[in-house]
């Protein structure tokens, strides 16, 4: 066998003999190697451990008859298998679903965030999932009643999409308007849905005296995910946004990011007429469930879930996918340089 033929023979072998053959010809230091180091390490000692890289060909060709044979019988899975454990799976899946119907309570900040907006301005940042709309199809409902135009921005033309069919239905279509670089549909309406972008060029435009909306009767001015404020490059229109932002109108930050909630509430009290109330929690009601997917298609939780047994090295990741991981660590540092 060639050295280019032994490569690509070793690259067919699982993990855990190619582990096992470069241990046994380069000790301790292989465990900690990627698959393509140990292929080279083992392709570089072949000639003095032949017998060795012979046996390990006939270990997988024997394990690979015993699979082509049937299933192995209950408890005798191969250590590969064993560790990709579906209970694991399960533990990480579990509660995943529709939830039953119920009665829908806003929570104590979603209340308090919106009464605060009868007083001055407000920050929500609060985490992914929480409910911010809610926040802001309340205050567009007041705002309405009061016979209040709302501008509703956000930083993304398809978002702005989204959101504009959500508040039709809501409002009813005649109420609603959207004006992205790509659109324009009843730009005269009480609610207008707009990139921060197009906001800040209408602002620019009304402190030169050409007032192209309802800038005059402006109540609520709504920036969805105000995190882009400390956007190296768009950051600076979120800033200008905010100054120029009619006195009159209310604004309400949204925000599932903002690190210094605390000092941006302390710069609109200064910046603006009526102070700034800032509010914040950090309660996920949708908890996050990190896994991999291996590109062959199997799942594997990324952290050790709670119904494992504790690890004695108090390791966090899920030793299935800390295996994946050393066994595409080479192509990924390989990856890495040549990128
Ligand atoms: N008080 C509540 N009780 C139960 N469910 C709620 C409550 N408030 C909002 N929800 C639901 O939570 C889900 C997420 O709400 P929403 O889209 O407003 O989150 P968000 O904070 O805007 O998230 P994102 O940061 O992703 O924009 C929606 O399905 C919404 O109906
Ligand atoms: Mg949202």
């Amino acid at each position: 066998m060639t050295h280019d033929e032994l490569e690509r023979a070793l690259a067919e072998l699982p993990f855990r003999l190619l582990r096992g053959l470069g241990r046994a010809i380069a000790g301790p230091p292989a465990l900690r190697m990627g698959k393509r180091r140990l292929i080279h390490t083992i392709v570089a000692g072949a000639e003095a451990n032949s017998a060795r890289i012979e046996a390990t060909f006939r270990t997988h060709q024997a394990e690979q008859g015993a699979l082509a044979a049937g299933p192995a019988p209950a408890g005798g899975a191969s250590s590969e298998h064993k560790s990709g454990n579906p209970a694991d799976l399960r533990a990480l899946l579990e509660g995943i679903g529709v939830p039953e119907p119920r009665p829908f309570v806003p929570d104590d900040w979603q209340v308090e965030a919106v009464e605060a907006l009868e007083r001055g301005d407000v920050i929500v940042s609060v985490p992914t999932g929480s409910g911010k709309t809610y926040v802001a199809v309340e205050a567009t409902r007041r705002a309405m009643y009061e016979d209040r135009t709302v501008v509703y921005t956000s930083p993304l033309k398809a978002l702005s999409n989204t959101k504009y069919t959500e508040f039709c239905k809501l409002f009813g279509p005649e109420f609603v308007g959207i004006i992205t670089g790509d659109r324009r549909d009843n730009p005269t309406a009480p609610i207008l849905i707009m990139t921060t972008e197009i906001l800040r060029n209408l602002l620019y435009d009304a402190a030169g005296g050409e007032i192209d909306v309802r800038l005059d009767t402006l109540g609520l001015v709504i920036i969805d995910e105000s995190q882009f404020l400390a956007d190296p490059e768009r950051g600076v229109v979120w800033e200008e946004t905010i100054i120029f932002c009619p006195s009159q109108a209310r604004l309400l930050l949204l925000s599932a990011s903002i690190g210094n909630p605390h000092e941006l509430a302390a710069w609109l009290t200064c910046i603006r007429p009526t102070p700034c109330h800032l509010v914040r929690h950090q309660h996920r009601s949708v908890p996050l469930r990190a896994a991999y997917l291996h590109p062959n298609g199997k799942l594997t939780p990324l952290f050790r879930t709670v119904t494992m047994p504790p690890s004695p090295s108090q390791a966090v990741l899920h030793p299935e996918a800390k295996r994946l991981f050393t066994l595409f660590e080479e192509d990924t540092v390989y990856a890495r340089r040549s990128g």
